[in-house]
């Protein structure tokens, strides 16, 4: 199987047809979406939200973020594992920022990092690029700002914050970003911004004109109660999930399971003692 490196992300970009990515957060998901030939894993700080129940990503910590990054590292053999850096691991200083990069490619043995930024994180994405981490910018719907931006909200829509996000994306791809991810921002900014960019801009509620998309595990599959406007439920895993474990929950009750494929006997000898010691009896299956 080959290995997706960030030259072979880089060359999508040249592909006449858009590319899909995804995120994943463990180890059995990772060889779900590997095996189905999806280039780039991203490891997203949306697990806050999906795997850990908060309201936001805010909260996730970087030891969350390490073990689950690891955990898809390992079910991942072909796809670029990349890895979102949580919220203040590297807005504080180029410092942390260096040393958070450095635990996940490390520890969390991903391909690349993303963090969420535009002009601003400039000398974070060049001194993490310097010390030979590839990393992913992100611009326009920049989650870990949710406060700042009074909620979940379509940014670009005028023309000085539209103005801003070109800059903001053209700063992170001339700090050495090896692909962009653009969130939430009008298509006609995202293919503004697609056509000015050397690099791969990976859209997510931008509209069809980016090199390529992404959408979260549990989004396009129907896991959650809630689906945002941004993304397509391709199945419905969430009521099958739920079905199956009321089928299980009612054979049990019924004796249907488990059957004797799904256990072992004892030999007859052995039998014979435990019951001559009165071990035999089983109340609920006489
Ligand atoms: O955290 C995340 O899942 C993300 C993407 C969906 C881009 O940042």
């Amino acid at each position: 199987m080959t290995k997706i490196t960030i030259k072979s992300i880089k060359q999508l970009k040249h592909k006449p047809e858009p590319f899909a990515a995804l995120t994943a957060y463990d180890f059995t998901s990772a060889q779900l979406v590997d095996k189905a030939g999806i280039p780039l894993i991203l490891v997203g700080d949306s697990a806050a939200m999906v795997m850990l129940g908060y309201e936001t990503t805010i909260p996730a910590s970087l030891e969350e973020m390490l073990m689950l990054t690891a955990a898809v590292a390992r079910g991942t053999q072909s796809a670029l594992v990349v890895a979102d850096m949580p919220f203040m691991s590297y807005q504080s200083s180029v410092e942390d920022a260096i040393r958070s990069a450095g635990a996940f490619i490390k520890k969390g043995l991903a391909g690349a990092v993303k963090l969420e930024g535009g002009r601003h994180m400039v000398p974070q994405i060049s001194a993490i690029v310097d010390c030979g981490i590839p990393v992913m910018g992100h611009v326009g719907l920049t989650p870990q700002s949710f406060h700042q931006m009074s909620g979940y909200r379509i940014q670009g829509k005028t023309e000085t914050t539209a103005q801003a996000i070109l800059k903001d994306a053209a700063a992170v791809q001339s700090a050495g970003a090896f692909s962009i991810v653009l969130e939430g921002i009008p298509a006609e900014l995202a293919r503004q911004i697609t056509k000015d960019l050397d690099i791969p801009t990976i859209g997510i509620g931008a509209g069809p004109h980016c090199d390529g998309q992404i959408q979260v595990f549990h989004d396009i599959l129907g896991l959650g109660d809630f689906a945002p406007k941004h993304t397509r439920q391709f199945a419905r895993l969430g009521a099958l999930i739920t079905d199956s474990v009321v089928q299980y929950k009612k054979e049990v009750a019924s004796g249907k399971f488990p059957t004797p494929e799904n256990y072992t006997h004892l030999s007859d000898s052995i039998q014979k003692t435990l019951s001559a010691r009165g071990n035999g009896a089983d109340p609920k299956r006489p």
